[in-house]
């Protein structure tokens, strides 16, 4: 059995889709603000493989509220990390190039140097070094733009957008990868 946090997010609701099997603990049953019971609960049902599809993601929010963030994005999914790695379950994660620093001119590779420059990225950064320092078997999937059918992100903007305006001002500045979450669902459920 693969157990999923979240539940309700852009990549959580591709996840029932392409695994509907799956269990799928929502904020109700698993608050990610207690890491020490988000643990148990992977102690408690004992699945085959555990996905982390959950996060604090209000990129912006995040400069006022940094200690939530790093027990969403960091102590959490750490916690987490280190149930599996005692139960030796695999643990996937999916982190963001919010921790790199957005300088140079070609794509990132998954070697580079990290250099976090906001709260956001901080916050998952610590998430990802957590993980690591808790041995067993994990992967952290780091992706960009995510859109989907539900929730905000940049497509649904974009098109709404255009039903009413002949002319849109977008910054031209940022370079990203725009990443299906049914895609991201789809490698997570196949590395399980
Ligand atoms: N969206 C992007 O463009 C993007 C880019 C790069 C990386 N990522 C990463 O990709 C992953 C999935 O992102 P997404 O776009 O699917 O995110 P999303 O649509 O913003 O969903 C976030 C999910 O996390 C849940 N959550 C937040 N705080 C929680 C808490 N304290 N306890 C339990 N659940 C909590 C939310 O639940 P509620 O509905 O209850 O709030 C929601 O289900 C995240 O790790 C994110 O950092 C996203």
């Amino acid at each position: 059995m693969i157990l999923v946090f979240g539940k309700t997010g852009q990549v959580a609701r591709e996840l029932a889709r392409a695994c509907p099997e799956a269990v799928f603990l929502g904020r109700a049953e698993a608050d990610l603000c207690d890491p020490a019971g988000c643990a148990a609960h992977i102690r408690a049902l004992r699945p085959s493989a555990v996905i982390n599809a959950a996060a604090y993601t209000a990129v912006d929010r995040a400069e006022a509220e940094e200690d939530l963030a790093q027990v969403v994005n960091g102590a959490a999914p750490g916690a987490m990390a280190r149930a599996c790695a005692e139960l030796d379950v695999p643990f996937l994660h999916v982190s963001t190039d919010y921790v790199f620093d957005g300088s140079g001119v070609r794509p990132w590779a998954p070697g580079d140097a990290v250099h976090p420059v906001n709260a956001y990225g901080r916050s998952k950064l610590a998430g990802e070094r957590a993980i690591a320092q808790a041995g067993g078997r994990w992967a952290v999937l780091r992706t960009s733009w995510v859109f989907s059918a539900h929730g905000a992100n940049f497509v649904k903007t974009m098109l709404r957008l255009s039903e009413s305006r002949d002319a849109l001002s977008v910054v031209a500045d940022q370079i990203g990868g725009p990443t299906p979450a049914r895609g991201i669902a789809q490698a997570l459920v196949q590395m399980a």
